[in-house]
């Protein structure tokens, strides 16, 4: 990732950039799109919200990561309690890094460009550990995660309107190299 240069991205100013991004790797409906440009907005406004970019030398973004320490209030937050609940693991809603979104351009994957968007946030996070949800399959994500030392705390964690259940995972910060 020689061109490629990881920081702090003002996300609200850039956030058509990065839903693009998110589109194309994660496959975003149009509609899909509008809704979470709301959502991202909004989380923006979050005590502790950060984002960091992955752009080009001529200022192309290809990669991003957000995240913010995870409040039990928040709607992610109130639907994955109960599955933490049931497997012994709620209390790491507390005092963790939750990451919100996470996604290279297909073009631009393979090239530890996820790795190190994830590694850095989390390195300048207070919390103690970092918690996120993935789609609950086989996928690059879970393997990245898997190498960072995310552990599985729950699964197949259905979230309204997601059609594919997810698997939530937890990691002791720093990240693993
Ligand atoms: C997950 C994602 C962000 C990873 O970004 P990336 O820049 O391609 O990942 P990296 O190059 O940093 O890869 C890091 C590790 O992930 C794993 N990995 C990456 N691509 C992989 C693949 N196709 N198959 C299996 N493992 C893969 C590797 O183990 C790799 O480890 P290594 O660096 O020791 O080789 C990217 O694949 C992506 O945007 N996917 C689609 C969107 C998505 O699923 N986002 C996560 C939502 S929870």
């Amino acid at each position: 990732m020689d061109d490629i240069a990881v920081g702090p991205l003002d996300l609200a100013a850039r956030v058509d950039d990065a839903l693009a991004v998110q589109a194309v790797a994660f496959g975003l409906s149009a509609e899909e799109v509008g809704v979470r440009r709301h959502i991202v907005l909004r989380h923006l406004t979050c005590p502790g919200a950060r984002a960091l970019g992955a752009t080009t030398g001529d200022g192309r973004l290809v990669g991003f990561v957000y995240g913010m320490p995870n409040d039990r209030a928040h709607w992610w937050s109130t639907i994955v309690e109960p599955y933490l609940r049931a497997t012994g693991y709620e209390n790491w809603l507390d005092d963790s890094f939750v990451i919100t979104e996470l996604h290279v351009h297909p073009a631009f994957q393979n090239r530890r460009i996820g790795r190190t968007l994830i590694t850095s946030i989390t390195a300048d996070a207070d919390e103690p550990r970092s918690i996120l949800s993935a789609v609950d399959r086989e996928s690059p994500a879970r393997a990245l995660y898997r190498k960072l030392g995310y552990q599985d705390l729950a699964r197949q964690v259905h979230f309204p309107s997601a059609p594919m259940p997810y698997a939530v995972m937890g990691a002791k910060l720093p990240l693993l190299g």
